[in-house]
């Protein structure tokens, strides 16, 4: 069966939304394999965020990130990379589908980053390399 890595980013935790996130996995019956309340430093940042190395909100991302704790989720079912995608919604908070997570709960805070609440790796290939991160 297929697992993806699921990130509470920091202003989840911060918001108190944690739980109501974890019932909308649930809900939608994927299984908890592994959760746990995170501290990354900036090295561990670093390697999951790799790909963004360069972009103009590479820096804020990591600051955001190292703003407070994450809750890092192992999810399990088949298609949990695509099924958790849809259930975030897209990157953007504020045009996010109203129903998403993203969607219902993020809006624009005036930041440099986009503070969206979540993470869900996006292929089979980034679910293996950023559980090992998470989850070593
Ligand atoms: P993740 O599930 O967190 O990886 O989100 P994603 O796959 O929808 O977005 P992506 O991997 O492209 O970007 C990682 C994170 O960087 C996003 O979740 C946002 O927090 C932030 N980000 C991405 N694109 C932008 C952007 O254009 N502007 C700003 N300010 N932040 C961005
Ligand atoms: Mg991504």
């Amino acid at each position: 069966t297929e697992e993806t890595l699921v990130l509470v980013k920091p202003d989840g935790v911060a918001r108190g939304l944690t739980g109501a996130i974890l019932a909308r996995i649930e809900a939608k019956g994927y299984a908890l394999v592994d959760i746990r309340l995170v501290e990354p430093d900036r090295e561990t940042l670093a390697r999951h965020y790799a790909e963004h190395e360069g972009k103009p909100f590479y820096e804020p991302l990591l600051e955001f990130m190292l703003s407070g704790p994450s809750v890092a989720i192992r999810l399990a079912g088949n298609r949990v990379i695509e099924g958790f995608r849809s259930l975030a919604g897209t990157t953007d908070p504020t045009t996010a589908a109203p129903g998403t997570i993203r969607g219902d709960f993020g809006r624009d805070w005036g930041l440099k980053v986009q503070q969206n609440l979540v993470h869900g790796s996006d292929s089979v290939e980034s679910a293996e390399r950023e559980l090992a991160i998470w989850f070593a």
